[in-house]
């Protein structure tokens, strides 16, 4: 379970400080969708950030299973996010001159996964987010819809119990959004909690039952069950 408590954040800078996230509060279930909507600026990607333990809150906590992670030391910080988080991020944070199959590869490495193993977990991985094709390729090399479906192999090569989805679907064409969607509804249904902050209207199409959450200047706007 997750608990987001009483979460603020504040960039400061010689021009003064800017309140990105207001006191959110909420709480996600084991196995729980929740879909996070906002216009651009709103604060999704900052708050999926300090879910993952990569950003610390001004104020306030996330507490996973019963960890608050702000609190952690870093390299348990680390621990955690490798064993249990994955994450696509917005701009990918992909290692640009490496191959698709060494960027999925990187995760199972910082768990010392036995390279074979490794080498299987992340071909399949690669072949799941429909990119398997290029996976000898160079990411430089690669198409931004490309570079996102290597990116959402590699949060989920290592079989995450939280997955962190951040706008997944924004460089991707109708046919693999549509595979991202089946990719979603599998692993949500195999009990894997996951969070995704979009505004795309695909995720309407959605068969599951997700809660929503909305989001404007970094505050909770609602909370509502969608029952897709
Ligand atoms: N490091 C930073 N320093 C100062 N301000 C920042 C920093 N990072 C983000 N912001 C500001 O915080 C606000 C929220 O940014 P954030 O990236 O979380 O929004 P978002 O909802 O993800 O937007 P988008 O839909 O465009 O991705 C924006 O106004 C942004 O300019
Ligand atoms: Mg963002």
């Amino acid at each position: 379970m997750i608990e987001v408590k009483n979460l603020n954040k504040i960039y400061s800078s010689f021009s003064g400080d800017v309140k990105v996230l207001s006191d959110i509060n909420f709480k996600i279930n084991d196995a729980e969708l929740t879909i996070i909507e906002g216009v651009s600026g709103s604060g999704k990607s900052t708050l999926l950030s300090i879910m993952a333990g990569l950003e610390k809150p001004t104020s306030g906590e996330v507490v996973i299973d019963n960890d608050s992670i702000a609190k952690l030391p870093d390299i348990h910080i680390s621990r955690l996010r490798a064993s249990t988080i994955g994450m696509v991020f917005q701009n990918f944070n992909l290692i640009e001159n490496l191959s698709s199959l060494d960027n999925v590869l990187t995760p199972l490495i910082a768990l010392k996964t036995p390279l074979k193993e490794a080498k299987y977990l992340a071909e399949n991985a690669l072949k799941v987010a429909n990119i398997e094709h290029q996976k000898n390729q160079v990411v430089s090399k690669l198409s931004g819809g490309e570079k996102q479906r290597v990116a959402i192999a590699r949060a989920i090569v290592a079989n995450p119990t939280l997955l962190l989805c951040d706008e997944p679907t924004a460089n991707l064409d109708y046919k693999n959004s549509k595979i991202f969607l089946e990719l979603i509804t599998k692993l949500s249904k195999k009990g894997i909690t996951i969070v995704i902050a979009t505004h795309d209207p695909i995720f309407k199409e959605l068969e599951l039952n997700y809660s929503l959450i909305m989001i404007k200047s970094g505050q909770i706007l609602s909370k509502e069950q969608i029952n897709g």
